[in-house]
């Protein structure tokens, strides 16, 4: 939640600090600043509203002059977003100035005793606290800026990625981290700060990940000096070369990044599993779990936690652990889980999905069972992110950056590597064959010219779309494996065409939800012909005698369903335990179309942010 970006050099900093709220945008997008050093004051610009606003406002408001800026844009925690709560924010003498993305827990009691001194604050933020805090610890210590951060960090309880410059130190941009993400690129002679690398990566492929409890002193022709924020000592910053390319990161003809990364898909599954599965030779290669392949087989049981969308991964990935290699498992909201004081033991293993790597809760989970003891992996997607860090152990699925808001194809490499995983499970344990094992293997491979075909249905799903887009609600069913994607698809739907939708297991429908059902409610029912067919076939013909409008999607050839459903939109056949990887494709797609047409911001639907650093 939140982006901050910052920049010191010898270019204008106004246009590269722009440019990076423009690709940060998708961890907040409530509000948006910029402050800028002209190398006499700090001119500042804030607006509630996307950068856009900002870049307007700013333009037409004050000097763009100055090689050392930072700029912000806001996923709102505390204050309600409006011009004042945004940032950045300045002191009381307004020589500091600061960005922050994160939560300060304790402002309260700060500002309490911050307003006994003489302070005041203009804004509800916790923000502008810290900015206080900060220059009061630097007037009485009678420190410097680098130094006053570190103090006034130690009184702090919470998270923070912050920026802070001085008017005092035309050269000089000091950052610190807990818990938020902070990347530094470097340069010949300038440097950049960001939550993540993308707004620097046309300029330095070289970039320094800050860790918990460090802060940077970043100074024009100096090398970046690394403290740790408890006692001051000195760190040693460990350069990594970025492996991000910019296309990956603009929409390449796209009307929207969600649509782009749909359309992703097949090329994401395939980078998900290139290397790590070898048909020919009968084998699934993966570090992360051949170094630690006894941990598995010697569990009591995995728990899998996780948040959203990766939950949901998570359930597909509970059948297929069960199912294939036996192994019991567990799926938890990490959220739930933190708080639940859960029986963790040494003998089980968690596995956290996030394709962030940066969901508070699911750090927070993945902290918990380690204290208990438990093995923990991590299935990411952003390579270095906090969760890929924290845990024993892990495998990246390859999705690429993934902007849009809404996850997409995040889910099906989740699900990829997972299936990854719980093969070679099974074969280890000896519940597989080899040749049921390869006639995994080589269906796996199949799976990315199955998703294009799925994707051919985009033409006529949106057609449905365009009837049923000004439904109020929708419901969403299926069993078994497609039980998690009518979850899913109902997740997709609501977050960005805000529709109500539910998701259901399809034979709950007549414990209470089959009582909505009239010719007004679309249900979107997944009925391939792998799996309890008949039995879903007996709940769209209950449906069907209450009038409800069935959107069916079905298995290639499928006649049954046909004569039943008002729509069917068919998919390649596969596996049963591999449906969920084509079965999705329509059910986003169909989200995408019915926001589009509503009108709605699909890449930035409202009240959402990308990366959920906050709990
Ligand atoms: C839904 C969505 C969210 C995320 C959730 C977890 O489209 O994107 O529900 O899935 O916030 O995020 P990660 O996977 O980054 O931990």
């Amino acid at each position: 939640m939140c982006g901050i970006v910052g920049y010191i050099g010898y270019r204008d900093a106004y246009p590269i600090i722009v440019k990076g709220l423009q690709r940060l945008e998708y961890r907040g997008y409530d509000s948006a600043g910029i402050a800028l050093y002209d190398g006499q004051d700090i001119n500042l610009s804030k607006t509630k509203g996307k950068v856009d606003d900002l870049k307007k406002k700013a333009e037409s408001s004050m000097s763009l002059k100055g090689t050392l800026g930072i700029g912000h844009t806001r996923w709102a925690t505390h204050g309600v977003p409006n011009d004042i709560n945004s940032h950045p924010h300045y002191s009381n003498s307004g020589d500091l100035v600061i960005i922050h993305n994160g939560i300060i827990e304790n402002y309260d009691s700060i500002k309490k005793e911050l307003i006994n001194r003489g302070y005041t604050f203009s804004s509800d933020t916790d923000t502008e606290v810290l900015i206080n805090l900060i220059e009061e610890v630097k007037k009485k210590e009678n420190v410097k800026l680098g130094h006053a951060v570190q103090i006034a960090l130690n009184q702090v309880v919470g998270a923070y990625a912050i920026a802070v410059i001085d008017k005092q130190k035309p050269d000089e941009i000091v950052v610190a981290k807990l818990g938020s993400p902070l990347a530094i690129g470097i340069g010949e002679n300038e440097f950049f700060i960001a939550s993540d690398a993308s707004p620097f990566i046309e300029f330095t492929n070289n970039a320094v990940y800050l860790e918990d409890e460090e802060m940077a002193i970043i100074r024009i022709g100096k090398e970046i000096k690394l403290r740790k924020i408890k006692d001051n000592s000195i760190a040693y910053p460990s350069i990594q070369e970025l492996q991000l390319n910019l296309e990956e990161i603009e929409k390449g003809g796209f009307e929207h990044f969600m649509l782009k990364e749909i359309y992703e898909q097949p090329r994401a599954i395939l980078d998900t599993y290139r290397g790590r599965l070898l048909a020919k030779e009968g084998i699934i290669k993966m570090a992360g779990i051949d170094e630690n392949l006894e941990k598995f087989l010697n569990a009591n049981r995995i728990i899998i936690v996780a948040c959203g969308t990766s939950w949901h991964a998570g359930l597909v990935a509970e059948y297929i652990f069960e199912d294939l290699a036996r192994i019991p498992v567990e799926v938890e909201y990490a959220s739930e889980f933190r708080y639940r004081n859960p029986v963790v033991t040494e003998n089980d293993v968690l596995i956290a999905i996030s394709q962030s790597g940066e969901t508070a809760d699911t750090l927070a989970a993945i902290k918990l069972a380690k204290e208990k003891g438990a093995f923990v992996f991590g299935v990411c997607n952003v390579v270095g992110s906090s969760i890929a860090r924290e845990t024993d152990a892990g495998a990246y699925t390859h999705a690429g950056p993934e902007i849009g808001v809404a996850s997409t194809k995040a889910f099906t490499t989740q699900i990829t590597v997972l299936t990854l995983l719980a093969l070679k499970l099974a074969k280890a344990k000896g519940v597989f064959n080899s040749t049921r094992f390869h006639e995994y293997l080589t269906e796996l491979e199949q799976i990315p010219a199955k998703v294009e075909e799925a994707l051919l249905t985009n033409p006529l799903v949106e057609i449905i779309a365009n009837v049923y887009k000004d439904s109020p609600n929708c419901l969403y069913l299926g069993r078994g494996y497609n039980f998690p994607v009518a979850l899913e698809g109902a997740l997709k739907l609501k977050e960005i065409s805000y529709i109500h939708a539910e998701g259901y297991p399809a034979a709950e429908m007549k414990h209470g939800p089959i009582a909505l059902i009239d010719e007004h409610m679309p249900v979107v029912i997944i009925a391939t012909s792998k799996g309890h067919y008949e039995k879903i076939v007996s709940n769209i013909q209950e449906i069907k005698s209450r009038k409800g409008k069935i959107i069916a999607v079905v298995t290639q050839g499928d006649v049954q369903v046909r004569e039943l459903a008002d729509h069917v939109i068919e998919v390649p056949e596969t596996l049963e335990n591999l449906t969920p990887l084509l079965t999705t494709i329509p059910l986003q797609l169909l989200s995408y179309h019915i926001a589009v047409m509503r009108g709605c911001n699909v890449d930035q639907p409202r009240n959402l942010a990308k990366s959920v650093t906050v709990e």
